[in-house]
């Protein structure tokens, strides 16, 4: 089977719309032709410029968060059909700084990921454990669980087109990159997750990212692992050289 690896950037909050120009202005000869897709999720007062610059290349755009409703009095927020509108094509789903600092919770990951789909966006949802659950033997369990929540309600066919990011919370601007095997057994344990859910057919098209202190000099043995599609980078994606260094990991 073969999965078509995604290298997602998760700028997080940074750039400002003229630095974003700069750095996508930078990355887009950097990662043209590429054999991965190719994805920068920015704030959102970047999409538009990112996106009218990204317009007609290899790089798609993505959002880092987005609302459940369609439109109404949610002070702050911003719906699915404002980013599309906009070009995005994909949104990431309870990343753990969400869920940390902004409640975020596996429930509205659910209902979020719902919409998303409906909508044709591409959710990334993410999963990922602490690094006091990890040492409590839980990591398993705890990302079945946040899968099994985020997944509930999702046809098959609407699963296959889902990303996973698999991102270990101690792994998460740290510098400590679980190592490819212990990034890829959750890979794997996810994927699982996925086929008792919908079937060998769904889990192996499905694909999951790992994410976590990736970099140029680590992404080519983690992505070489059985179980990881590609990868969710965070402090690494701001660079143009070290990005696109991952993107092309095969060199
Ligand atoms: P990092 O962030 O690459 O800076 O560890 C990854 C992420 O949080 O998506």
């Amino acid at each position: 089977m073969s999965r078509k690896k995604i290298v997602a950037g998760n700028w997080k909050m940074n750039k400002t719309p003229s630095e974003a120009e700069n750095l996508v202005r930078e990355l887009i000869p950097m990662v043209e032709g590429a054999d991965v897709d190719v994805v920068v999720c920015v704030p959102f007062t970047d999409i538009c410029a990112v996106s009218a610059l990204t317009k007609g290349t290899n790089i798609a755009v993505g959002a880092q968060n987005m609302h459940f409703e369609e439109s109404g009095a949610y002070t702050g927020e911003i719906s699915a059909d404002m980013l599309l509108e906009l070009g995005v094509k994909y949104v990431v789903l309870g990343h753990s700084e969400r869920r940390q600092y902004f409640a975020e919770t596996c429930e509205t990951v659910n209902k979020k990921a719902k919409v998303a789909l409906a909508k044709g966006l591409v959710p990334i949802v993410c999963c990922g454990e602490s690094l006091a659950e990890r040492e409590l033997g839980v990591t398993a369990e705890l990302v079945r669980s946040q899968v099994k929540k985020a997944f509930a309600g999702i046809s098959a066919q609407d699963a296959a087109k889902v990303v996973i990011a698999y991102e270990p919370i101690w792994a998460i601007g740290t510098g400590k990159t679980a190592t490819a095997q212990q990034a890829n057994e959750v890979c794997a344990v996810i994927r699982g997750v996925i086929a008792e859910l919908y079937g060998q057919e769904t889990a192996d098209v499905i694909r999951i990212q790992y994410g976590g202190s990736m970099n140029e000099s680590n992404a080519a043995e983690l992505m070489g692992q059985s179980d990881i599609d590609g990868g969710l980078i965070g402090g690494a994606s701001l660079k143009a050289g070290s990005f696109a260094q991952i993107v092309k990991y095969k060199g």
